[in-house]
């Protein structure tokens, strides 16, 4: 469902195209030259220029105008090093990009060396998955990893009625379902040793968040060290409420969580495992990730999500 005519005027007064806002750091365009093949520096910028506009013609997310896919979070995230780890330890482990809009994130971990056979990317737009390849000039037949389309709240694309495994030594199926034939998320519940989700929950009200958080549960394995990790834009109060009007399936209210009731909603009573299931680390620290510091008109224009200058990043880790 798209936003609405006004949405879409707000969303472009408060976040105007800039081409001034590519500004990937030394290693991010180092890792651009290498996956592109496009050495010449200016070469890249135009090529990112145009694929910012094809990709929003998608959908005009902020973070396209600030050029997010020529950077990555995967590769920034503390618990990065074990996500390597567990990918060369552990025989077949599925990493799952939720929310991979082009799938930069997925890109970098693999460039890294987590094995591209174990690796999966699902979205909403099939269209995002698409510019991605072309972004990063790439065929899904030269970049084999299987892409699902879908929303995640759909029950026929994700089923909500099996619940988060409690944490076990013992795998919680004989056999790990092959990632190049399923069709919808549902196979892989139970399954997962690594969900990266990426400015994703920010998206949605809170009790979407509340689901979110069972169901990216729910796909998690029960082996120790299996991990759900992100980073969001939040607020810098603590649970703070107001209208959105970013959400891709176009209205509902914004819902910030600080990092002790994101703990809360992970762990505990009520929570989406128990205490002695998995540790939860959460940060908030001030970012220009989606509004830039000088973005007085996003304040003006969004109110609250205006001042979504600060970012969580998390971790939900199984021990
Ligand atoms: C703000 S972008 C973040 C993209 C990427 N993870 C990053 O950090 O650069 C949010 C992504 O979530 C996807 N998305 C939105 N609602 C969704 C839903 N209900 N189910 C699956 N994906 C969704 C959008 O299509 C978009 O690609």
């Amino acid at each position: 469902m798209p936003v609405g005519d006004l949405d879409h005027r707000k969303l472009a007064e408060a976040f105007p195209v800039d081409p001034s806002l590519y500004n990937p750091t030394h290693d991010e365009l180092n890792w651009l030259k290498k996956l592109t093949g496009i050495e010449d520096e200016k070469e890249l910028k135009e090529h990112a220029i145009k694929t910012q506009a094809e990709g929003l013609a998608v959908f005009p997310y902020p973070c396209l105008k600030r050029f997010v896919f020529t950077s990555y979070k995967i590769g920034k995230h503390p618990a990065y090093k074990d996500v390597l780890a567990l990918g060369n330890d552990r025989p077949g482990a599925i990493y799952l990009e939720i929310g991979c809009c082009f799938g930069n994130d997925v890109r970098k971990a693999i460039s890294d060396g987590y094995p591209v056979e174990n690796v999966i990317a699902s979205d909403l737009e099939e269209g995002f998955w698409k510019v991605g390849h072309k972004f990063f000039r790439t065929t899904q037949e030269t970049f084999p990893v299987p892409f699902l389309a879908g929303d995640v709240f759909d029950p026929s694309f994700l089923s909500p009625d099996t619940p988060p495994a409690p944490t076990s030594s013992a795998p919680a199926t004989s056999t790990v379902p092959d990632i190049n034939s399923i069709t919808s998320l549902t196979p892989l519940q139970h399954n997962v040793t690594v969900i990266h989700a990426a400015a994703f929950f920010h998206l949605f009200r809170e009790e979407q968040q509340t689901r979110l958080a069972f169901l990216l549960g729910s796909l998690l394995s029960p082996l120790p060290g299996s991990m759900i990790i992100g980073s969001h834009s939040v607020l810098p109060e603590e649970k703070i409420k107001g209208e959105i009007i970013l959400n891709q399936l176009g209205r509902g209210p914004l819902f910030a969580h600080s990092p002790t009731s994101w703990r809360e909603l992970w762990i505990g009573e009520g929570g989406v495992f128990r205490p002695s299931d998995a540790k939860v680390w959460a940060e908030v620290k001030e970012s220009t990730f989606i509004v830039p510091a000088d973005n007085s008109s996003a304040t003006k224009v969004l109110g609250d999500l205006g001042r979504m200058r600060f970012l969580m990043t998390w971790s939900v880790v199984r021990i």
